[in-house]
């Protein structure tokens, strides 16, 4: 199980006093994914006006542009709720990018009460997210747009 804790303490190190929107998203995916086990792709799908757009991510290359309400991605950003989908088969609409991904988790992003975008943490397991674990990111999810407020611009 990852130390949610220490890895909240790493996030603020390593994004502190970054004024760059776009090192500041790279790194902080970069960050989950060593973080994280069996996790096959890990990133950010950034709002550009009323579709997700590809931003900073480890892993296959993946679709560019998700339309709000589509897939995993889309639901969440239209929720403005997590989706924690322990069979992604299961999930009608689910947008296949890595035909390796079997479960996921998905999380706005949101900063100064807006929607920038959305976290996509994708598994080759089975319902491998827990509570525990949807708690743990959101907190870090949190952790990396209140550092964004900082900043002007979101990548
Ligand atoms: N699975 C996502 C699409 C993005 S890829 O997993 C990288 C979805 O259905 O929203």
């Amino acid at each position: 199980m990852t130390d949610y804790d220490l890895l909240n303490s790493q996030l603020v190190a390593l994004l502190e006093g970054e004024s760059d929107a776009l090192a500041a998203a790279s790194n902080f995916v970069a960050l989950l994914y060593d973080a994280l086990d069996d996790v096959n792709w890990l990133g950010i799908y950034v709002l550009r006006g009323d579709e997700l757009v590809l931003g900073p991510f480890q892993g296959k290359p993946a679709c560019v542009h998700i339309a709000l309400g589509d897939g995993v991605c889309g639901t969440a950003a239209n929720s403005l709720e997590t989706q924690r989908v322990e069979d992604v088969h299961a999930f009608p609409g689910h947008i296949v990018c890595d035909a390796d991904s079997r479960s996921e988790l998905v999380v706005p992003l949101i900063a100064g009460g807006k929607l920038i975008g959305v976290l996509d943490i994708d598994s080759p397991s089975l319902a491998r997210f827990s509570e525990a674990d949807q708690a743990g990111i959101e907190t870090v999810c949190r952790t990396f747009c209140e550092l964004q407020r900082t900043r002007e611009h979101f990548i």
